[in-house]
């Protein structure tokens, strides 16, 4: 055959491989679903896509698969650019056998996360899948393992993301509960280990997938998903947006953005009310010192007692961690601990600075958290910022009481500067607290009970609900007034740029969990 001819054969073979089938695709289209290929294409730069591994087929014969043939064995993979970032992707197209993951499938994905961890890129999962291949039996469940592997070899080594566009049961969640980010969809996202049907054979309660395990339910209950979007276009902009803040991989840092524009006008000295006890939103004092109050939060939606985001100082990425006063006034609990530990070890992971704003009045007491195990998720929290060896930043908002001072990154474990503002109150406990425990007696005791209580607290905040006591004893470099906030933690992360911390040497440390 002359090359002209061969050519020709192979764009028959080509559009045979790529033209998805009519009623799959009318059946995707109905769901609000986008094709696989449109998916890839919608996400990466235009143009950049290139794709491998398009004729691969699967080799099993069983329950009448001789005579069945899949293209692309049901995913796309290949490697492209986001806003001229490199990245290794992989879509699994539903049309195809509902996305199902056999051997071969299973096998091009590995191929393409090995790729991924030599090259040293980014990988982006896009997962619309029925779960493993039922015809394939135990070669599909191989399969899923040898993913889990690879996402596990890659921890901490690229960055990896994984978007939820479709059914996702079994096998199909647990690879992306191993990666680092996981976006999800209104109405399009399901994710459950069992779907509703096996639940109700077995337990015989009832729920709709979307309750069971929705974008919202992952979103919002289960901390499984740290964005969600109500379309997929928003889901794609979300991830580029990402993209942009971190690194390639664990060796670079991610890339400054020297273009800075405006930033908030809000002043700093009017985001903290007067009283200690009035909430605010936090958000305002990132936004506020951040460059052009550009920040984008992570699980916005779940433990909202905490915030956690990516943002930028003098245009390079730095990893913010603040208490929320305005929900459960900043506590700490099971899940903002849990929440803010992976977040700090996906940054330390990355080398992103941290930044830490504190205001809280300690953990959350109550049955409830102890019984769910506020230990061991509390101490997740100190063993990620102990961990922690890159810069380390923190600044006293208000109040850093007890076991939440220590935990929100103080001096005490490892922070390289700590500035507390005038209003800053730290100390075992609060003013009212600690007053009704030292002076139980004498407060029954007193001729007027309450005027003496109300003195002996007055006394206590004007003694220690203050920072300079920390500061007296150098657990706080400086007291700064608001306003020189964003000059303090921009001289910081400059000096800190080539910090190195050492540390034992170890194969792994063992966190609670
Ligand atoms: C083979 C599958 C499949 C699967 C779907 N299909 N799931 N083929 N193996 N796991 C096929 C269907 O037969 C159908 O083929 C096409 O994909 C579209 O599926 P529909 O059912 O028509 O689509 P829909 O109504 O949208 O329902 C989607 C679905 C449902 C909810 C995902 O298909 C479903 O429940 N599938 C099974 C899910 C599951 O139990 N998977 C195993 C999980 S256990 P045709 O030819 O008709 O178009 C698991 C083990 C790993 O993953 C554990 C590792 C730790």
């Amino acid at each position: 055959m002359s090359l002209p001819k061969k050519m020709k054969d192979h764009a028959a073979k080509h559009a045979e491989a790529t033209v998805p089938h009519p009623e799959a695709a009318r059946k995707q289209a109905a769901q609000g679903k986008l094709l696989a290929r449109e998916r890839v294409t919608a996400i990466l730069d235009r143009d950049s896509f290139h794709e491998y591994d398009l004729f691969v087929e699967h080799k099993c014969s069983d329950f009448g698969m001789a005579k069945k043939q899949l293209p692309g064995d049901g995913v796309i993979t290949g490697t492209g650019t986001i806003l001229g970032h490199p990245v290794a992707i992989f879509a699994q197209d539903f049309t195809v056998a509902g996305g199902s993951l056999g051997l071969a499938h299973a096998r091009k994905i590995t191929k393409i996360m090995d790729h991924a961890i030599k090259l040293g890129i980014p990988l982006i999962g896009i997962n619309d899948s029925g779960g493993a291949r039922i015809q394939e039996g135990v070669n599909s469940l191989a399969g899923y393992g040898e993913i889990f592997y690879r996402n596990t070899l890659a921890s901490g080594v690229i960055p990896q993301i994984s978007i939820i566009l479709g059914p996702c049961a079994g096998g199909a969640v647990y690879s992306p509960a191993l990666t680092d980010f996981v976006f999800v969809v209104d109405n399009i996202s399901k994710m459950f280990i069992t779907g509703p049907e096996v639940i109700k054979t077995v337990l015989g309660e009832e729920i709709s997938m979307e309750d069971l395990g929705g974008a919202r339910v992952q979103a919002e209950m289960t901390g499984n998903a740290h964005f969600y979007a109500q379309s997929e276009a928003e889901c794609f902009e979300q991830v580029k947006r990402l993209v942009t803040y971190i690194p390639w991989n664990n060796r670079k840092k991610a890339d400054a953005f020297s273009v800075i524009p405006s930033r908030s006008e809000v002043s700093l000295e009017s985001i903290i009310p007067a009283e200690s006890n009035k909430p605010y939103d936090v958000r305002d004092v990132i936004k506020a010192v951040c460059d052009g109050s550009d920040f984008m939060e992570v699980q916005a939606l779940w433990a909202a007692n905490i915030v956690v985001g990516f943002a930028r100082m003098d245009g390079r990425t730095v990893g913010m961690i603040a208490n929320q006063p305005a929900v459960l006034a900043g506590v700490l609990d099971v899940d903002s601990s849990d929440k803010a530990a992976r977040f700090i070890r996906f940054c330390d992971a990355f080398n992103i600075p941290l930044v830490t704003f504190v205001d809280l009045p300690g953990y959350l007491p109550g049955i409830d958290q102890e019984h769910a195990g506020v230990i061991r998720h509390g101490a997740k929290l100190l063993y990620a910022y102990s961990e922690a060896t890159v810069p380390k930043i923190t600044v006293i908002l208000r109040k850093a009481y007890g076991g939440g001072y220590i935990a929100m990154c103080s001096r005490h474990l490892g922070a390289d500067f700590v500035f507390a503002w005038p209003c800053a109150e730290i100390a075992v406990m609060g003013p009212e607290g600690a007053a009704n425990i030292i002076f139980k007696g004498e407060i029954a005791a007193a001729a007027d009970p309450e005027a003496f209580r109300k003195e002996k607290v007055k006394e206590y905040t004007e003694k220690f609900a203050s920072p300079y006591v920390a500061a007296a004893n150098g657990h706080v470099d400086a007291v700064i007034a608001p306003h020189q906030t964003r000059d303090f933690l921009l001289h910081a992360l400059e000096i800190s740029e080539e910090k190195q911390e050492l540390r034992p040497q170890r194969k792994h440390g063992v966190p609670p969990f």
